[in-house]
């Protein structure tokens, strides 16, 4: 039981390719111990997602869960479902809809920014759960990008790489600067991971 140091931009575990893990190796003590571990970071600050690199574990592995209640959520998640706790290992995303939606993320990797980033609106993910189980899941809108974004940890990529500049236009912000100037467009959500 222990609450994780997070990597944050700039530890090079957060830029490598994080590596699979066998179905033994997920019924491990180590790795179920990694897993409480990261729920217990995961909620110790107030994240909707982790990934093993954000822990400093290069491993595919991620936690996604949310509740609609959550008050640091309340604007962005009131209209979504809860989403209970899954344990997602070995992703495999497939685009389903590559119509694009935006979102203004943030990520406990990424403390004191929010960025926009846009990406497609519904995927399926193909993965394994904490037992070693092939399971398939389609997720869209807010959910959809909330895996995106945690997903893209397994790989080295961080939400600040997809974020598109335009002149003019503020696409990435300090989250008090984010919040006094409301920067965020009337139909522009915003979500932190
Ligand atoms: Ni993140």
């Amino acid at each position: 039981m222990a609450i994780r140091k997070i990597a944050r931009m700039g530890h090079p575990v957060l830029r490598e390719q994080a590596r699979n893990l066998t179905p033994e190796e997920l019924k491990s003590p180590t790795i179920r111990q990694l897993i409480q571990d990261m729920v217990e970071t995961m909620e110790e600050y107030g994240g909707i997602g982790i990934a093993a690199p954000q822990v400093r574990e290069p491993l595919r592995l991620a936690l996604i869960g949310y509740d609609s209640s959550n008050s640091r959520y309340e604007d962005e998640a009131e209209e979504e479902e809860d989403q209970p706790l899954l344990v997602i290992a070995n992703p495999k995303v497939t685009i389903l809809d590559p119509t694009l939606q935006g979102y203004w993320e943030g990520c406990l990797s990424v403390p004191e920014l929010r960025g926009y980033v846009e990406r497609p609106r519904k995927i399926r993910v193909d993965y394994l759960d904490l037992n070693g189980k092939s399971q398939s899941l389609e997720a869209e809108g807010f959910l959809a990008t909330v895996f995106q974004h945690e997903l893209d940890h397994l790989d080295g990529v961080l939400f600040i790489d997809r974020i598109k500049t335009e002149p003019g236009k503020t696409r990435l912000a300090f989250t008090e600067e984010f919040s006094k100037y409301d920067v965020a467009g009337e139909d522009e959500e915003v979500l932190e991971d």
